[in-house]
């Protein structure tokens, strides 16, 4: 065996979201988040297009990004306006050590599918959160907000081809790491052909 498939299977197994309502005040440290974005880096993309983005909040920015975040909630929502969810988006910005937004940058020249680089950078994310899971660090994948919005394109300089697809917010976890969730069996969601 080339690598240890037990410690693979540990790290894939054991990756758990986890909320900023659960981190405590330790710092994740810059170091951690390269190293993160290095291995999101080597996920595969077709055509090597690469089309992941990221913007990294951290420290007092973490808060800056909540309030405009929250900000831009506001003003978008008119009538539909909720306290809670403006006070959720804000503080779950505040309580995350850093924020990294989730973003897919569309290849100029449309060679592939969309869904083709939404994929490459889904998979980019997966190596990420799977960094955090083995640096005992908590996370979680959000889309709510003003993550699909006209607004929040350009707020982070994305174009009209671009996407955000959320933001994955981070920290260490103040609670026990959290249970599986339970999955489906293999044998629910797979056909097997052998013959
Ligand atoms: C694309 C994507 C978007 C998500 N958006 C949200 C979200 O907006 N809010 C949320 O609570 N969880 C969100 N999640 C996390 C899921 O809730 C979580 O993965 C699921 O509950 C399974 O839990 P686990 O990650 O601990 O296995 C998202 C996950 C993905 C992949």
């Amino acid at each position: 065996m080339k690598h240890s498939l037990t410690e693979l299977n540990d790290v894939i197994r054991n990756r758990r979201s986890i909320f900023p309502k659960d981190f405590s005040s330790r710092k994740v440290h810059r170091e951690q988040i390269q190293v993160m974005l290095e291995n999101a880096r080597w996920a595969p993309t077709h055509k090597m297009t690469q089309p992941w983005a990221f913007e990294v909040f951290m420290g007092d920015a973490c808060a800056s990004f909540g309030h405009d975040h929250a900000e831009m909630y506001k003003s978008a929502s008119g009538d539909a306006f909720m306290e809670k969810k403006y006070e959720k988006i804000r503080l779950n910005a505040e309580r995350s050590s850093a924020i990294i937004a989730i973003c897919m940058k569309r290849d100029p020249e449309e060679q592939i599918p969309l869904q083709e680089e939404i994929s490459a950078v889904s998979m980019a994310v997966q190596n990420l959160h799977l960094t955090a899971t083995a640096y005992g660090i908590g996370g979680y994948w959000g889309s709510g907000g003003m993550t699909y919005s006209a607004e929040m394109k350009s707020y982070l300089g994305l174009t009209e081809a671009d996407r955000c697809l959320g933001f994955f917010y981070l920290g260490y976890p103040d609670i026990e790491w959290p249970r599986k969730k339970p999955r489906h069996e293999v044998r629910m969601f797979t056909k097997w052909h052998e013959e």
